[in-house]
């Protein structure tokens, strides 16, 4: 029997409900995921692209339990945890860890570079004594070249590079099987975003992790990625290798998110942008979330959602693929 992927996403939409006066008749929400499916298998890069808003903070997040499922499942190593009490959870935290954004929100100001480190490793490890911490706790900073001096100083002393060195430290703590890297460099100076996604690598590398790599950097898919789902108004438009996906996007939107990157892969760290504009998430479209600004349109993509099926060894969503004109 083959194991069962690390991480299976199926079918999983999260709604967030919008404020509004308490006498409003409807209550609208924020379709922030709207049934999306993938697999990510033990080993992979999984990277996550799309414009902002398209819903890949909100798949990290659920996927670390983070925020809550509206509807699907969420299994880990074939295990269901999308309905999971915070106990139950407990094992599953240790073993999935998230670095975020930002390395200046992220670290908490009062605690020491060394508290920070220990406290993951104190609350899912207590049988460690005190010199078992301490000495975890400076392998783990020499293993991502930070100085193990560092500890007795505050998040404050430390540049963004270095804050996200910390941050990649204290989720390598507990010794994780996988992580959800939230665009783990966008928010650091240019000089510093290579040292920082090499680090990413060599650390996955070294210690056979499994990352779902969120980015909006399609240059990031193509050093580093070993899958890539295109992501549109919270569903999966195409997933593929980053090979397949740019010598030939299949997709629409894949296609035009391509094109609106002419020199890929040549040290340009900008967001990508599409011509047209992205539609309410409140107000979903009908059909095909793309219908709007797909020159592929037709009556069937106006009613009809497509799903991601398999087309020439990769997962498409779009009904002109299915249909043999695109
Ligand atoms: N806690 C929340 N409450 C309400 N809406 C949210 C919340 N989190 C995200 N959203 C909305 O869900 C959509 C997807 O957001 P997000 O997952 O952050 O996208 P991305 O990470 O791709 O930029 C956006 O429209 C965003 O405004
Ligand atoms: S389903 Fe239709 S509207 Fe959507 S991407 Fe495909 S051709 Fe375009
Ligand atoms: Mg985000």
């Amino acid at each position: 029997m083959t194991a069962p992927p690390i991480v299976e996403v199926e079918d999983l939409k999260v709604h967030f409900p919008v404020q509004t006066s308490f006498l409003a008749r409807e209550k609208p929400v924020v379709h922030a995921l709207n049934g999306v499916s993938l697999a990510i298998e033990r080993g992979d890069a999984f990277c996550l692209v799309g414009e902002s808003g398209c819903g890949k903070t909100t798949l990290g997040r659920t996927i670390m339990g983070l925020t809550r499922p509206t509807a699907g499942d969420i299994r880990f190593e074939g295990a269901t945890i999308s309905r999971l009490s915070d106990g139950e959870m407990r094992p599953y935290r240790r073993r999935m860890q998230m670095i975020f954004q930002n390395p200046y929100a992220s670290l908490n100001p009062r605690l020491t570079i060394q508290r920070t480190l220990e406290e993951p490793l104190r609350f899912h490890r207590p049988e460690l004594n005190e010199s078992e911490v301490k000495a975890h706790t400076r392998d783990v900073m020499v293993s991502v070249g930070n100085d193990p001096e560092w500890g007795s100083r505050y998040p404050h002393e430390f540049s963004g590079g270095q804050r996200q060195r910390i941050s990649i430290a204290r989720a390598l703590m507990v010794d994780p099987d996988f992580i959800v890297a939230d665009e783990p460099v966008s928010a650091l100076d240019v000089s510093v975003q290579a040292q920082v996604l090499n680090l990413l690598m060599q650390v996955r590398e070294a210690r056979g992790l499994t990352y779902l790599f969120i980015t909006h950097d399609l240059s990031v898919v193509e050093h580093f990625g070993t899958q890539v789902a295109v992501m549109y108004l919270g569903t999966v438009c195409e997933l593929t290798t980053p090979k397949a996906l740019f010598a030939k996007p299949l997709h629409p939107y894949s296609q035009l998110l391509l094109s609106a990157v002419p020199k890929l892969g040549r040290k340009s760290f900008k967001p990508v942008k599409v011509p047209g504009e992205v539609p309410s998430p409140i107000d979903l479209p009908t059909g095909c979330v793309f219908h709007g600004r797909c020159p592929h349109a037709n009556q069937r993509c106006r009613e009809e959602v497509p799903a991601l099926n398999t087309v020439k060894a990769r997962q498409v969503a779009c009904h002109g693929v299915d249909e043999g004109r695109i």
